[in-house]
């Protein structure tokens, strides 16, 4: 076996996430499956899904998107999590610890920007009322702004959910602060328009975040790891600058998280930012069943679905920022795909490393790493048609052949 290069030994050494053992350094980023029973559980699918992954040597695969209370779910058919899938999510805790791997699950609202028609209140919630180019298509032409008995309710929503995983044999919670789910909807002043101690500055539009952060850790105790997943920026004229990322992160350190994940983008305006790559387009109108929504998205498609060439470790230098700022875990997620990346990340000083799409092409990853080191290649071409496959009944998966040595996909 050839020897492995000092940044690869970082890479392949333990770790701790608030007292969490973690066999190595590399996490299966979220990656929402699509993969639910009749009755909005996660199927056994979802469950052979992430035990691939822990099967391949992951130190942690992370269950996605799990939305807190029925209002969260973008979609009717999205997963929410409640004390009745309890024995579901043990026995995808059970697997996946038979295979010394950790299970996280991601927590996200999606606020303001809902397609979902059975809400129970009358409106999508948000930090503001706003017109929902999103929903109108579905009925949920305005959001309602959230007062505070609201907030509390939802932020004791995402509590109850954090207690359900931990009873159920998760090691760690992840909570969207990005992506334009809700919590990022208040960090936003394109969607916070508050004239009250919840929109302003940006310690105020992170005044919530902070409130759910601490709901979630006084429901799962001191001893247990919580992470947050942030937008840096977002590319938006008036929406999240690079100064928010900074200052969100080093509020939430403040705050006591034990991670941070650093990614970008805001999935119902500029969606590219989070992927970069093939545009996501095409795949959304294949599954879009409206052909009103269809037309929506071909009019708007210009400018919402943005040209971000894809290449390798695109949110680094911007990464780069944020451990200088903060002294919590930084986890880094974006276009880490190929060996000498990983190095670089590790040799930037982050802590763990997520990856996405380059898992969905080889969930045998961190062993063939293991095996071939430097001479590993993953192939995955960033076509991003996975992303698509995210409105598919059969769930998502990887277009390419299955991968194989040194055999990268040369892109046609
Ligand atoms: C198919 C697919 C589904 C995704 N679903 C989610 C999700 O549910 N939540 C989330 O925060 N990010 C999601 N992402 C973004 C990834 O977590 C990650 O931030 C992004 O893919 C960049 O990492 P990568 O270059 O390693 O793929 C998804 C990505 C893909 C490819």
């Amino acid at each position: 076996m050839p020897a492995i290069p000092n940044s690869l030994q970082k890479m392949f050494s333990p770790a701790q996430i608030n007292g969490l053992a973690m066999k190595n350094r590399i996490i299966k980023a979220a990656t929402f499956e699509a993969m639910l029973d009749d009755n909005n559980n996660i199927s056994n699918r979802c469950i052979d899904f992430h035990e691939r992954f822990a099967k391949g040597g992951v130190a942690m695969t992370t269950l996605a998107y799990c939305a807190p209370e029925a209002d969260g779910r973008m979609m009717d058919s999205y997963l929410y999590v409640r004390e009745e899938i309890r024995p579901q999510l043990q026995k995808l805790a059970d697997r996946i610890h038979a295979h010394g791997c950790m299970l996280s699950g991601q927590i996200a609202h999606c606020g303001g920007f809902s397609r979902n028609k059975k809400l129970i209140r009358k409106r999508p919630v948000a930090p503001s009322t706003q017109f929902s180019s999103v929903g109108m298509l579905y009925g949920n032409f305005f959001t309602m702004t959230m007062d505070k008995a609201t907030m509390e309710e939802v932020a004791r929503s995402y509590a109850d959910c954090g207690r359900i995983m931990k009873e159920s044999g998760f090691d760690a919670v992840e909570l969207h602060f990005g992506h334009g789910y809700l919590l990022s909807q208040f960090i936003s002043p394109l969607t916070n328009k508050r004239k009250d101690e919840y929109g302003g500055s940006i310690e105020n539009r992170m005044r919530y975040p902070l409130e759910v952060l601490a709901a979630v850790r006084e429901a799962v105790g001191d001893q247990f790891p919580i992470l947050a997943k942030i937008t840096m920026y977002d590319d938006l004229k008036g929406g999240i600058s690079p100064e928010d990322g900074i200052n969100s992160a080093i509020l939430l350190d403040k705050a006591g998280i034990d991670g941070i994940i650093m990614s970008a983008g805001t999935s119902s305006q500029n969606p590219m930012l989070v992927f970069r790559g093939g545009s996501i387009m095409p795949g959304l109108l294949q599954y879009e069943k409206s052909a009103i929504m269809r037309l929506g998205i071909r009019l708007v498609g210009r400018s919402m679905f943005r040209n971000y060439p894809y290449r390798e470790l695109y949110l680094l230098d911007i990464a780069k920022s944020i451990r200088a700022a903060v002294r919590c875990n930084l986890i880094y997620v974006g276009g880490a795909t190929e060996v000498e990346s990983l190095e670089k990340v590790m040799d930037a000083g982050f802590d763990f490393v997520q990856l996405g799409r380059p898992l969905l092409r080889d969930p045998n990853m961190v062993r063939h790493l293991e095996e071939l080191n430097s001479r590993y290649i993953n192939g995955c071409d960033h076509c991003n048609r996975c992303v698509a496959f995210m409105n598919d009944p059969a769930g998502i998966r990887c277009v390419l052949p299955p991968w194989k040595e040194a055999t990268p996909h040369v892109p046609g």
